[in-house]
């Protein structure tokens, strides 16, 4: 049968309004073809079915080009856009991920469970008698950065400085106000600076943690340039922050909807919180997508995608296709339907270095929760998230007691 051409394809655009339900957006689009092209001229992959081919050889991972179309074509921005090893390809990707991979696998990660049960609790200890509490902040932010400062060992008076920078890189992922330019490149200058300082102390004076491992380990391969070493710690900061942060704040906002599921989950947490963990990064997944562009001409779902196209798979559409789950749009933390590899972290090459972690994170955070405040209400309006790269909850206030 004859491919389709991609002129064939509906439009979707992606301008949706805060009021707007964007799941139900998708599932209309996917009622009515598998792929659609937005205004931009990028094919939307919606199925699930398209996370592999969308991410095969056919395709690679954008570099710098995100940045040139916005017209970022020099300066500190795209110098670290070019050491990241999340916006590389091949043989550079392969030498940048390799000292990761090994620290942040599940089994290594398991040993991070009771120091993100201990931190979990520590902040619930502290915010116990207050009726008033910034969750999102105060506690959900604060575990993923916690943990990521424990495993890289910077000090935790550095935090709040750092969550500044991180918040100005992280606006840089995706397509962000042209004014602010100069303060996002200031603080990647800053962000490398620092890191730079860091890896120079554990060289100077080895400690017993994982910083000093990495920078022995890739000064002796010498692999690495001193450049993708910083980007390399930095791509785990920023990686690990909003997304752990969001998908922590938003899984307790959907428990705390569906009380008869929280009541279950706060009499057997720990039954239950590898469910209610993926449950949430399905229902509403923090990555909203991987975009990546065709290097060869190829099939997907019987339309000819031409070399040179660009392709964003749509984890919040794949996430709730009704060809994988039963009642996808059903929060239901006992679903034993969820595939092996979640698609809330990607897939191919490029798939999160982190899940482990954060699967570790949240189901600690939820279960501690579960077991120290019970009773925890909404002290303000219900969180919502935004349709964003990352995408961000917008507050989340609580009562503990
Ligand atoms: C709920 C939490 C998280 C979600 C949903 C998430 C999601 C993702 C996704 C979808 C990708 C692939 C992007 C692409 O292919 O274009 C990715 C990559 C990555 N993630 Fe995560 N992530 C999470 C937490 C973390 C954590 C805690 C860390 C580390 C501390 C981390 C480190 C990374 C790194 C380093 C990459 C790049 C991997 C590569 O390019 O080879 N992530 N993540």
């Amino acid at each position: 049968m004859a491919l389709k051409p991609l002129s064939d394809l509906p439009e979707l655009s992606l301008l949706i309004g805060p009021e707007e339900d964007m799941h139900a957006v998708f599932r209309t689009a996917r009622g009515q073809s598998p792929l659609a092209s937005n205004p931009m001229g990028m094919l939307m992959a919606l199925r699930a079915r398209h996370l592999e081919p969308a991410l095969s050889d056919a395709t690679r991972q954008m570099e710098t080009e995100p940045l040139l179309m916005q017209g970022v074509t020099d300066g500190p921005l795209i110098e670290m856009r070019k050491q990241i090893l999340l916006f590389s390809n091949g043989e550079a990707h392969r030498r940048r991920r390799q000292p990761l991979a090994r620290t942040f696998a599940f089994k290594l990660m398991e040993g991070m469970r009771s120091a993100a049960r201990n931190v979990a609790e520590e902040l619930l200890e502290d915010h116990a008698q207050t009726d008033d509490v910034d969750f999102l902040n105060a506690i959900s932010a604060q575990v993923p950065q916690r943990i990521i400062a424990d495993i890289l060992g910077v000090p935790r008076e550095d935090l709040p400085y750092l969550q500044r920078l991180v918040d100005d890189v992280v606006q840089t992922l995706g397509f962000f106000d042209p004014a602010l330019r100069a303060q996002y490149e200031a603080s990647s200058l800053e962000f490398n600076a620092y890191v730079g300082r860091l890896l120079d102390d554990r060289r100077r004076t080895p400690r017993n943690d994982f910083l000093s491992e990495f920078a022995a380990a890739a000064d002796e391969a010498g692999e690495l340039s001193e450049a993708e070493m910083r980007a390399d710690i930095i791509a785990l900061i920023v990686a690990g922050s909003d997304t752990t942060k969001n998908s922590i704040a938003m899984t307790l906002a959907l428990l705390l909807d569906h009380p008869e599921q929280w009541a279950a989950f706060c009499t057997d947490p720990e039954g239950l919180k590898k469910g209610a963990a993926a449950e949430g990064l399905r229902y509403e997944p923090v990555a909203f997508g991987v975009p990546r562009m065709a290097v060869a001409d190829f099939e997907l779902d019987g339309f000819a995608v031409p070399a040179g196209a660009l392709i964003f798979l749509v984890i919040p559409s794949a996430c709730r296709d009704e060809e994988v789950y039963g009642a996808p749009d059903v929060f239901d933390i006992r679903r034993a339907d969820h595939p092996r590899w979640h698609f809330a972290f990607g897939g191919g090459a490029h798939r999160c270095l982190g899940e482990a972690l954060a699967r570790v994170e949240i189901e600690e955070t939820l279960s501690a929760v579960a077991r120290r405040a019970p009773a925890i209400r909404l002290a303000g309006p219900r969180p919502r998230m935004s349709v964003a790269a990352i995408r961000a909850v917008d507050q989340m206030r609580v009562s503990l007691r």
